[in-house]
């Protein structure tokens, strides 16, 4: 999906179904962020969620930590209007901050942990993801934890084909429309900007991140615990 698909309200009030048919184990990789996060977030931690678009991850976070205060940046207004119903219908919504933007445009912090879920993949990768990581680092505190999940394909990699044949099946599998698959797939053919797994941990630790650990894979998405 491209930026664009987030500017459209069909494709962002379908939100909610795409992601658990396209991506293998989404709601568990939320899961297991949450727990990673426990590890060092205090009762009243703060969190910058970076393209918090729809909020689901947030609203996640939000019921694991009551306690718990979230910054939330992503571009696209219909998506953050999502987040903001999704957080106020659970009674989070004085929890959270929303600003319409990129990581550039949160507060500097610092903050007690970073996520960035589905994001990364839609940044070129000609300095601009390279950027996004620094400036989500330096609105850490030292050490602090952020949590990375990323969808994985090198596009110029012999397994690009099979990596793309995949994600239709799992689709398919999960029951998803023809039309869905062929859309979603010639997205994801055209319009992503996807690397090896090898290049986004390249970039993390280009980006001064460091002990960075894989956490999860769900075929072409992988999750990376790292600290700033
Ligand atoms: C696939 S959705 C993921 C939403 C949510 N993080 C999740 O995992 O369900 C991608 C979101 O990233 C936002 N986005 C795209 N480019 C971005 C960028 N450079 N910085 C922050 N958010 C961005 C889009 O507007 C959209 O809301």
């Amino acid at each position: 999906m491209s930026q664009a698909h987030f500017q459209d309200p069909d494709a962002v009030a379908a939100y909610e179904r795409g992601p658990r048919l396209f991506i293998p184990g989404y709601d568990a990789s939320h899961d297991m962020a949450s727990v990673l996060l426990m590890e060092t977030m205090s009762a009243d931690g703060h969190v910058l969620v970076v393209g918090a678009g729809g909020g689901i991850e947030m609203a996640k976070f939000a019921e694991v930590g009551p306690g718990w205060r979230f910054t939330g940046v992503d571009p696209a207004p219909l998506m953050l209007d999502m987040a903001r119903q999704r957080l106020a219908a659970m009674g989070a919504d004085q929890r959270i901050t929303l600003i319409e933007g990129y990581a550039s445009d949160a507060p500097d912090g610092p903050f007690d942990a970073a996520t960035c879920f589905l994001v990364l993949h839609f940044v070129p990768d000609d300095g601009s993801k390279l950027s996004t990581l620094r400036e989500i680092h330096r609105r850490l505190k030292s050490g602090a934890p952020f949590v990375l999940i990323d969808g994985c394909m090198d596009r110029e990699g012999p397994d690009f084909a099979a990596a793309l044949a995949r994600y239709s099946a799992f689709g398919r599998f999960k029951g998803a429309p023809e039309d869905m698959i062929a859309y979603a797939s010639s997205m994801v053919a055209t319009s992503l900007n996807t690397v090896s797994a090898e290049r986004e941990v390249a970039l993390l630790t280009e980006a001064g991140f460091t002990f960075v650990e894989p956490f999860y894979r769900g075929l072409w998405v992988q999750g990376w615990l790292a600290r700033a």
